[in-house]
């Protein structure tokens, strides 16, 4: 599918957001909808929380501190920014960095979806427990981090159609900021990336 395609699918899905008038409470409070960007064409869709401050002001995911490690360790990866894309569960910033609540989560999650279904990715890297309790909601981050899970998604707007991904759970970037040996992991764990990759493509 053409990558134009794909964008006005995705612009069409960013619409929905702000025609359905999802979390009234926190567009109020936020400066604007940060939906997402990168390539639609993507295999990798990484999904954080919720825009913190940078990115509320900026309209665009992880530009603050956490986003330059994120982009340091794509970097140690052989990745850019431009070769995957980005969203969070949470489109609009929770007051004082707050986390986001489990209604906001639900009612962010079928938009969410629609992106993973328009993008098609093989890879679905979520970052923290948020993310990832979307997808597997009976596990626990401390024990599972780094392990690539398989996943079928029921699509929304192909009913019936299933999206079968991989998630790879890691743990939040902000968490490893400050510490070294969170840092550490994070670090290892994302270098499970190409090994998956490399697996899809010979397989
Ligand atoms: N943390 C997140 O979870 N998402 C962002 O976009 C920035 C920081």
């Amino acid at each position: 599918m053409p990558n134009t395609d794909k964008q006005d699918r995705l612009e069409a899905v960013k619409q929905r957001i702000l025609d359905d008038g999802i979390t009234p409470e926190l567009k109020e409070q936020a400066t604007q909808l940060v939906f997402g960007e990168g390539n639609p064409n993507a295999n990798i869709v990484i999904i954080g929380e919720a825009p913190g401050k940078k990115e509320d002001e900026l309209g665009k995911p992880f530009v603050g501190a956490s986003g330059k490690f994120l982009n340091q360790m794509l970097e140690m990866i052989g990745l850019q920014r431009e070769d995957i894309y980005i969203t969070n569960i949470v489109k609009y910033r929770p007051p004082d960095n707050r986390d986001p609540k489990p209604d906001e989560k639900k009612a962010f999650l079928p938009y969410l979806q629609s992106q993973l279904e328009v993008i098609q990715p093989k890879i679905v890297v979520t970052l923290g427990r948020h993310s990832m309790n979307c997808f597997l909601p009976d596990l626990q981050i401390s024990k599972v981090h780094g392990e690539p899970k398989r996943v079928k998604l029921s699509l929304k707007e192909n009913k019936g159609d299933i999206l079968e991904v991989i998630i790879l759970p890691l743990f939040h970037p902000a968490a490893a900021l400050y510490n070294p040996a969170q840092r550490q992991t994070l670090i290892d764990d994302f270098a499970v990336i190409p090994i998956i990759m490399n697996k899809i493509k010979s397989s």
